[in-house]
């Protein structure tokens, strides 16, 4: 059975992504409130680990980005390194881009989810760090298959959904979430273009939240004004 998938984010009011570009706290608010009420916020969610897409772990120190591997023909197995009772940082990268020095992300055990076409070399690399590794189809986008995979074989029960907007559009198309977990920072980006919290890479008339409505859960006003909203996501009344 798939884990229960949160999606957690921080985000400006104007709904973007790009915490760098966001305007400064007001006077007299810690200069860190947002990663450091972000991770707070996030430990209260009693997860057993994140999610993130290929871009967004670059961000971790002994992450770095390669060549896309390819070439691998037969069937694959899914493999479990030493995650020696930590937590796990998941990253869905379908073409085997990323390479790692250490089997650890901040002290979390690294869980990649590739797609089977990626090389019989890539795969020895990432056994010789340590790294697990389990598979979303060919091409690597079958989210489906892979949550069941890190709930059956993993036994992920709760697992953060972490950004960017282009892997937490993917999740939002593939029905995915079960709830979200925004922290709006009082801040502006402004700027038309810059990604939002959800960015699904899609047609014009495409409508990735088609057929969901979200449940109010809980709001609680945190340290320098940040507001955590918490929603479930349920169907849609009929006809809407
Ligand atoms: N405000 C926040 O709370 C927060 C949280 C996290 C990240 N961020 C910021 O977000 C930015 C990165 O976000 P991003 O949206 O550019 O990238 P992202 O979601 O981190 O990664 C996108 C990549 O994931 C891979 N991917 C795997 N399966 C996919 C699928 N089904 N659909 C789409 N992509 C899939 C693709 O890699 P390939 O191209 O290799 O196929 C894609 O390019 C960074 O600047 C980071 O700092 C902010």
């Amino acid at each position: 059975m798939r884990p229960k998938i949160i999606c957690h984010m921080a985000s400006s009011v104007d709904g973007r992504l790009l915490a760098d570009r966001w305007t400064p706290p007001a006077s007299g608010v810690a200069t860190d409130i947002v990663p450091r009420i972000y991770e707070e916020a996030g430990k209260r969610l009693a997860a057993d680990g994140f999610l993130v897409g290929r871009n967004t772990m670059t961000e971790f120190e002994g992450v770095t980005i390669g060549e896309p591997s390819s070439g691998g023909a037969q069937r694959r197995d899914s493999h479990r390194g030493d995650r020696a009772g930590r937590s796990i940082a998941v990253v869905v990268d379908p073409q085997g881009k990323l390479y790692y020095a250490v089997d650890h992300a901040e002290g979390d055990h690294i869980v990649a989810i590739l797609g089977e076409q990626v090389s019989d070399d890539y795969l020895s690399e990432l056994r010789r760090v340590g790294v697990s590794y389990l598979f979303a189809g060919r091409e690597g986008k079958d989210l489906h298959a892979a949550m069941d995979a890190l709930g059956d074989a993993f036994g992920i029960k709760t697992l953060l959904l972490e950004g960017g907007g282009l892997i937490n559009g993917a999740f939002l198309k593939a029905g995915l979430i079960d709830e979200i977990s925004v922290l709006v920072y009082p801040g502006i980006d402004g700027l038309a273009g810059i990604p939002s919290i959800f960015d699904y890479a899609g047609a014009d008339n495409d409508q990735p939240a088609a057929g969901k409505a979200l449940r109010h859960l809980a709001t609680e006003t945190l340290e320098g004004g940040m507001v955590w909203l918490r929603y479930s996501f349920e169907d849609a009344p009929l006809g809407q």
